[in-house]
């Protein structure tokens, strides 16, 4: 049986859209469903274009987690990434999927993580900062904000010319490269 992954996002989605092409076809892993707590979110448009199901949830009804995580039960889905994700995971939802939910960080973590760092405002922070180089975190998925144990890290280099939209790119092109695969290579050692 195929291992089934829901994402959850909050945003443009592109990272959904990259892990639902990755996964299209895949002989053990299949991208079931995406659960969204924005109704205008740009990655319902993705779900519908690439004719995944899509859930939206409130902050109470998400934080509440008894409704989650039973469409998650009767859907059968094993693993969940945190794809550009807003809100805080209840310890309900981190309790039932130990070791089988990651998110995706756009630094290099520690360093530029935690409350409000969030898209756009990660890589303002880090050019403000000055950093000579910029990356993006996979990481297990914690109480905290970003702060769950690192799995991967990948770098790019800052250019004095970079700016937010030339960061950005730089950082999404990785995101889009690595975490599909990532995923995957966990998702086959649990498999064994
Ligand atoms: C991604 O860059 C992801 O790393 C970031 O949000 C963006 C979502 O883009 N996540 C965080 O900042 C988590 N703290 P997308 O909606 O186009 O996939």
């Amino acid at each position: 049986m195929k291992s089934k992954i829901a994402i959850f996002a909050s945003g443009r989605g592109s990272n959904s859209r990259a892990i639902i092409h990755y996964f299209k076809d895949h002989p053990f892993i299949s991208v079931d469903c995406i659960i969204c707590n924005r109704k205008n979110a740009g990655v319902f448009d993705v779900a519908e274009e690439e004719g995944v199901a899509a859930f939206h949830f409130g902050k109470e009804e998400f934080q509440s987690a008894d409704k989650i995580l039973e469409l998650l039960k009767i859907r059968g889905v094993d693993w969940i990434v945190l794809a550009g994700f807003l809100l805080k995971v209840p310890s309900l939802i981190i309790g039932a999927y130990q070791g089988r939910m990651v998110n995706i960080h756009p630094s290099l973590l520690p360093k530029f993580g935690g409350a409000g760092m969030y898209g756009d405002n990660v890589h303002l922070a880090v050019l403000e900062a000055g950093e000579p180089k910029s990356g993006i975190s996979i990481h297990w998925v914690d109480e905290g904000y970003d702060t769950g144990s690192l799995i991967q890290q990948f770098e790019c280099i800052i250019e004095e010319n970079d700016d937010l939209q030339s960061l950005k790119s730089k950082i999404q092109k990785l995101e889009h490269e690595h975490l599909p695969q990532l995923l995957e290579s966990l998702i086959q050692n649990e498999k064994g």
